[in-house]
This record gives structure tokens, sequence and C-alpha cells, in this order.
């Protein structure tokens, strides 16, 4: 009988509750499931791509068909490397079915032999996304029960970083009255220049 392999392929920076629901589901169904990171030169993270997999890896460890790898280039390329027959993305509201259309339709053009499948996550799960995780985190908003704890526990510890003074003290230390401030990014125009 053929076995059905599939990617999940994504930035989870960082994962949350809804890719874990959606690999969850995904693994029930297919027979091996690859959850896949984009190395993106291009963007700007918040966690390194090492990071991000030691969380899947962490978060997907109890599920014996997954396994966490990382890619760079084009997604069907890497399906093709991998071989695998599907390419699984999460739909959490017709706000998401543009674009993944899109995606679907060109990865399609490609390489037509690569199904893409839609699985919806749990309706609880409808309005999370990692940009707003990043975002509520980074403003000191409570992000319980939207990520797994590890991950609650990285973004903690970035934020103690990222709130650590001049001096060195960390808001848990004396000064505890100075505010909150976001993490500090990477500006592109600090980009190395060649
Ligand atoms: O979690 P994201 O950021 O929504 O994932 C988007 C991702 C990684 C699936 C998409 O950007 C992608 O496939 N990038 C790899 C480059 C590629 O294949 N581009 C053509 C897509 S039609």
């Amino acid at each position: 009988m053929k076995r059905i392999k599939a990617i999940y392929p994504g930035s989870f920076d960082p994962p949350t509750n809804g890719h874990l629901d959606l690999i969850e589901r995904g693994s029930k169904i297919f027979d091996e499931l690859v959850v896949a990171i984009l190395r993106n030169p291009e963007k700007d993270p918040l966690f390194s791509v090492p990071d991000r997999r030691k969380m899947l890896e962490a978060m997907t460890a109890g599920l014996e068909n997954v396994s966490v790898d990382t890619f760079d280039g084009l997604t069907v390329d890497y399906a093709l490397r991998v071989e695998a027959s599907v390419l699984l993305r999460g739909i959490r509201a017709i706000s998401d079915y543009e674009y993944e259309l899109q995606m679907a339709l060109m990865n399609r053009k490609l390489q037509p032999g690569l199904e893409t499948i839609f699985m919806m996550p749990a309706e609880k799960y409808s309005y999370l996304s990692s940009r707003l995780v990043r975002e509520v985190a980074q403003l000191g908003g409570s992000i319980d029960c939207l990520v797994p704890e590890l991950v609650a526990q990285k973004l903690r510890e970035k934020m103690d970083v990222a709130h650590k003074f001049e001096d060195g003290t960390s808001p848990g230390g004396k000064m505890v009255s100075k505010p909150k401030v976001p993490f500090e990014r990477k500006s592109k125009s600090r980009k190395k220049k060649v």
C-alpha cells in the first residue's frame, strides 16, 4: 500500500498551539509528516532557525511519525528532495484563503505531482498567529494558552534580555519601575555592506 508523506512548511516564529493542533491532525492522516522550517535570509526572525527547530522537536516528541527539518529555496523542490507527495497548510479564516490559494496554485504549476491539502485548526485557534504572539509578548501581554509552555518560557527569556537595562539590571532587579520596551530588532540598515 502507498505510504503518504507530507510536509508542513512554514516560518514557525514562534510555533504556536495552532501549529501544534494542525501537526497533530496531520499526523493522524499521513503516514509521515515533516514539519519544515523555512530558512529565509531575507527575514529578520525573532527566533533563530535552530531555536525554532528545538522548540518544534520538543513539541512533537510524542508524535512518532512526525519529524522536524529545515529547508531553503522553493518548497516544491524540498518536497521533491524528501519524496513528499503532499504539502499541508492550515487555513484559519477566509482571510487566509486568498494567499493560500495563490500559493497552492503556484506550487501546483511548479510541481503538478505535489498536492496541497488544507486543514483547519481548532476553532479556538482561529485568531492565533505567530505575528500576534510576538507582538503580545513584546508588549507584555499574556500569551498563556496561545503557545506551549516551553515556547512561552523562551519568549519570556527573550523578554528579559530585551528589558535588561544598559547597566545590566533586569526588570526582576531593583529598577522595576522602568517601563517595558519592545524588543530591539536588527534594522536592515545595519546589514553588512558588501
Ligand atoms: O508560515 P508562513 O510564513 O506562512 O510560511 C510560508 C511558506 C514558508 C510556506 C512560503 O513562504 C514558502 O513556501 N516559501 C518558500 C519559497 C517558495 O517556495 N515560494 C513560492 C511559494 S508559491
